[in-house]
């Protein structure tokens, strides 16, 4: 047994991660005088939501009419019939609430010409429950959203006393033997030293894990550690087969160009120089939803209308557009399409290419962002003292495909329902949870193995195969074929990982152990996905089997229930929720303009 000594903290509440719904979280937890900490191994605002460019959906009605239920019903149809019903309400009527609280926080939203907050067109938001134009709804702070909520919900945290342990990575979750979660054990950065954090209760905010793929807009702290730590407890993930294609990624580097900016009045184009779009979406054309327009563009290329030397990509025109506005709407992205494409966007336009961006699927939890543990008898069972928040959670708002904005909104509604829902739950006269040291000891026994790995790959090669793995075989387009293919790879690949070598054996700023143990969290992310995708047989959202070309309801109108042990993984299934919270004579939506139907734009 390895043995590494440990410092221990009490908590009432430990929050691991500090991006949006992590710090969300953590302010609401303290300031109902909830005692506070958050962990996380990057600078809280060098967490990804910092890269969030476009902006936050609400239903606020400031630049024309607008209404919750609209936006439900959007995020009904975006999710493609996946997402549930209960969680997409709860997000489309709280979101007014939750983005005005940001304003009184202090984010620095654009603002009209009367002082309200400005709100752009995002694709796939509608008015009149999609029968009337494209709504603006899109919260914007110009396009660095992300980075203005991030800096104001860390100095809120702070002024509530909430306290950061930054620069620790969480290793794996304390388990009582009876299958509640305790705590959470750290390997602080840059001194070497282990940190067991008691807690009554543990909310995941550890993001996404976009980097299993070779290209993708999230940073490369986006590895999926809650989806390992969760796995590793014997607990499942759920949908990971429905991976967003973000339409423009600049092409080569794979970095994020808003969609804001064909909200602003940019347009993609063929090497023929025509509006592709308006032949697959006649109605919302380029503001049609990430999956639509990733896939559109695909099939151009595929047919030859690509651009460039190698016909591979596709252009984002925006030098129509008034210089005043880029440089008022749009500064971030002008300056990322300089610096990474070499192109300046008032003259030229920008290469771009679907890039992987978004885990729709993540930890199964309800919409107070309580984790599942689902089981034939209750597929509703509730993880006592774990929750999960923001891209690591799948409550699930968006299904089978995100629209875009409905993320940031997503991180601020869930993030605050779990700290209203620990204002319930968590009793701050009880007395912490003792720790678990048959489980510390299981995690330091897995620390100690991987720190000590003497086997022949490095961690960066086996972590380029399984990149590269995914990004050719759970792709825009799937088949049979492919994804059978990739899951053998996968399966292969993740049979490696008894064969690292890592060299490194120190504690201290250790990146070589870092990377391997991210490795650890990337790979039954992985895993769960590939074997998910390969499951379902037919199409739907962000899932296009091309063996499958229709969306089966009868027989998939199901979450994928994805339990990963080393390389193998066991799929159930549980039922959609198809019950909104509220009826429609309660002020609810009605439940017939929700029902499944064909989804066309
Ligand atoms: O295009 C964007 O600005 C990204 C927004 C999102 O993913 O919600």
């Amino acid at each position: 047994m390895a043995a590494y000594e440990y410092e221990t903290h009490e908590y009432d509440v430990v929050v691991v991660g500090a991006g949006g719904a992590g710090l969300r979280a953590t302010l609401g937890m303290a300031e109902q005088g909830l005692r506070t900490a958050c962990v996380t191994k990057v600078f809280p605002t060098r967490s990804h939501t910092v890269a969030a460019q476009g902006g936050i959906a609400a239903s606020l009605s400031n630049m024309g009419p607008d209404h919750w239920q609209w936006h439900m019903y959007d995020t009904v149809k975006g999710s493609d019939w996946l997402g549930d019903t209960d969680a997409m309400e709860y997000l489309a009527r709280e979101a007014p609430k939750a983005v005005y609280e940001l304003e009184h926080y202090g984010v620095p939203f654009s603002r009209t010409e009367e002082g309200k907050i400005y709100q752009r067109p995002f694709g796939g938001h509608t008015t009149e429950f999609g029968e009337g134009p494209p709504v603006q709804r899109t919260c914007a702070a110009a396009d660095r959203t992300g980075h203005a909520i991030l800096h104001t919900l860390y100095g809120q945290s702070l002024k509530n006393n909430a306290e950061f342990y930054i620069e620790y990575f969480a290793i794996d979750l304390i388990m009582s033997d009876d299958g509640a979660c305790t705590g959470v054990i750290c390997w602080k950065l840059d001194d070497g030293t282990m940190h067991v954090f008691n807690a009554k209760m543990v909310v995941l905010a550890t993001g996404g894990y976009g980097r299993a793929y070779f290209s993708a807009t999230s940073a490369h702290t986006c590895t999926g550690d809650g989806g390992g730590m969760v796995a590793r407890a014997g607990l499942p993930l759920q949908d990971m087969e429905f991976v967003q294609f973000h339409p423009t990624g600049i092409y080569g580097s794979g970095c994020l160009i808003t969609e804001g900016a064909r909200g602003e009045g940019g347009y993609l184009t063929n090497s023929e120089g025509e509006r592709f779009m308006e032949r697959y979406a006649p109605n919302y054309k380029d503001l049609a939803p990430r999956d639509y327009v990733s896939r559109s563009m695909t099939m151009e290329i595929r047919e030859g209308r690509g651009v460039g030397d190698e016909g591979d990509h596709i252009h984002l025109n925006l030098s129509h557009l008034p210089k005043e506005a880029l440089a008022e709407r749009l500064p971030g992205i002008s300056e990322s399409a300089k610096i990474f494409a070499g192109v300046d966007v008032t003259k030229e336009p920008i290469p771009v290419l679907p890039t992987v961006h978004y885990n729709m699927g993540g930890i199964p939890t309800n919409y107070w962002g309580e984790v599942l543990n689902p089981t034939d008898k209750d597929p509703n069972a509730v993880v006592p003292g774990l929750m999960a928040v923001g891209e690591a959670g799948c409550a699930s708002v968006h299904g089978a495909n995100r629209l875009g904005s409905n993320s940031l909104i997503d991180l601020v509604v869930f993030g605050r329902a779990a700290a209203i829902r620990a204002g319930k739950v968590v009793d701050p006269e009880s007395a912490v949870p003792e720790t678990n040291t048959a489980s510390v000891d299981k995690a330091f026994d897995r620390f100690d193995g991987l720190r000590n790995a003497k086997g022949t790959i490095p961690t960066a090669e086996l972590r380029l195969e399984m990149q590269k793995t995914m990004q050719a075989d759970a792709a825009v387009f799937r088949t049979s074929k492919t994804m059978k293919e990739g899951l053998d790879k996968m399966i292969a690949i993740a049979g490696k990982m008894d064969d690292l070598s890592v060299t490194d054996r120190s504690l201290v700023w250790n990146s070589d152990l870092m990377e391997t143990l991210e490795l650890t969290n990337l790979m039954p992310n992985a895993l769960a996905t590939i074997a998910g995708a390969e499951a379902r047989k037919e199409s739907r959202g962000a899932h296009a089997h091309e063996d499958f070309t229709t969306r089966d309801d009868d027989k998939w109108r199901v979450h994928t229930i994805a339990r990963v042990d080393g390389n193998k993984t066991d799929l159930t299934y549980r039922p959609v929720v198809t019950d909104p919270l509220t009826t429609e004579d309660q002020g609810g939506i009605s439940v017939e303009k929700i029902k499944p139907k064909e989804r066309t734009f």
